[in-house]
């Protein structure tokens, strides 16, 4: 990706001369999309596609990516799979309905913990809970899907956290009102994204009892304790290390590492370089410790759905219909960057300039492979900001 990280540097110091390249608008008045006259597939079709490639044609990303292979049931990723879905993208919702069967684990975004005062708590985003949705899942996998609501600790100032970190009362208080949450609202349990806030603030011992006391009393009553962990970070200290893994690994039922946001728009490239998500896994479980293949069954590799749009003036994430938005702009083929096995196009359209580092079925697909090889499930986040042809692959 060298070479392309030089164009972006470029890029992103010469905002003005991208912009005067860019067609005025009388010159684009009347010009034709050239891929307007396409025949879009969509929905169910009968036929397995072989459409994973190194060069994919645009035109067949077009065509293909809204339809998936009638049987929705068929999985061919063995291991354990998780998908988060979030309350403002509606789409994930109807891609879990669609494709439950190749799920475990549905995660939603919809709770937060809040601190009121001593040993007081409160549950919010229950508005979001939708259970015709749930009911549905719940229907279509014969009641086999679980559901995992992903909580957040919102607004916690530091002395929130402190309390937290050293009164064992605060944490009973808070296992005591997840767990009365999960019988309101039948919940299978719940995905606790809370790790990155609270490591590096106290020692070790600490953490795991933080996490303890908060999952232990929801596995006893046979609750699944989910937990959101970060991967390695170049110059950064390490947050989820080995040693946590080993002592949190038995009780917890899955680790979801978030092994993407690897570039942003200070530091434009690839979403999750090959080798980067490899070394994440490898290093919270190498293959050095004992039975380490029966304990990476706990660890999620971290899928993204989202890409990375880098534009003159900085850019952010893109997800599936913005991505076909700007697709229709390139010509010919997608590229691939081999070292990191990411696709990516480099595009003027008439609002300016793009570098887009978006996921396609070669992509994901190395990764499911990855983690085939490794002996991890998958995390996907999330559902609805994927193409729906992608989840023909699980
Ligand atoms: C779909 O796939 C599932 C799982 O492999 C299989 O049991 C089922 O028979 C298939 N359904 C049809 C209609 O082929
Ligand atoms: C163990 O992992 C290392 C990389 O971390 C790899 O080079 C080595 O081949 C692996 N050994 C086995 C037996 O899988």
């Amino acid at each position: 990706m060298k070479i392309e990280l030089s164009v972006l540097i470029v890029l992103s110091v010469l905002p003005a001369v991208f912009c005067t390249l860019t067609p005025s608008k009388k010159g684009q008045k009347g010009t034709k999309n050239p891929y307007d006259q396409l025949k879009v597939k969509e929905g169910p079709v009968d036929t397995e596609r072989d459409l994973v490639r190194k060069d994919p044609t645009i035109k067949e990303i077009l065509v293909e990516n809204a339809a998936y292979f009638i049987n929705t049931s068929l999985r061919n990723f063995e291991n354990h799979v998780v998908g988060f879905v979030t309350p403002w993208n509606n789409h994930g919702y109807d891609v879990a309905k669609i494709f439950t069967n190749k799920f475990d684990v549905i995660s939603p975004v919809w709770l937060q913990i809040h601190r009121q005062g001593k040993q007081e708590y409160r549950i919010t985003g229950t508005h979001d809970v939708n259970e015709g949705w749930m009911n549905e899942l719940k229907k279509n996998s014969l009641q086999r899907v679980k559901i995992v609501p992903r909580v957040i600790f919102d607004k916690f100032e530091d002395d929130d956290f402190a309390k937290l970190l050293t009164f064992r009362e605060e944490r009973q208080v808070i296992a005591k009102l997840l767990i009365q949450t999960c019988d309101i609202y039948k919940f299978d349990g719940i995905l606790l994204d809370v790790w990155s806030q609270i490591t590096l603030r106290v020692d070790d011992p600490y953490l795991f009892e933080f996490i303890e006391d908060i999952a232990k009393p929801m596995v006893e009553r046979d609750l699944l304790v989910y937990m959101a962990v970060p991967p390695r970070r170049k110059h950064l200290h390490d947050h989820f290390t080995p040693a946590h893994f080993t002592h949190l690994w038995k009780f917890i039922s899955g680790f979801t590492v978030m092994t993407y946001d690897y570039s942003n728009i200070r530091n434009p490239g690839p979403n999750a370089p090959y080798q980067w998500v490899r070394d994440s896994i490898e290093f919270i479980c190498p293959n050095t410790t004992k039975n380490y293949m029966q304990k990476r069954k706990k660890i999620l590799l971290g899928l993204n759905m989202y890409g990375l749009d880098f534009t003159p003036d900085g850019g952010g994430a893109i997800i599936g219909h913005e991505y076909l938005r700007l697709l229709r702009h390139v010509k010919g083929r997608l590229a691939l960057d081999e070292n990191d096995e990411e696709h990516y196009f480099d595009v003027k359209t008439p609002t300016g300039r793009h570098i887009v580092f978006y996921p396609s079925l070669y992509s994901i697909k190395k990764r499911i492979d990855l983690a085939r090889e490794m002996g991890t499930g998958l995390s996907l986040w999330e559902l609805g900001q994927g193409l729906d042809y992608f989840y023909d692959l699980l």
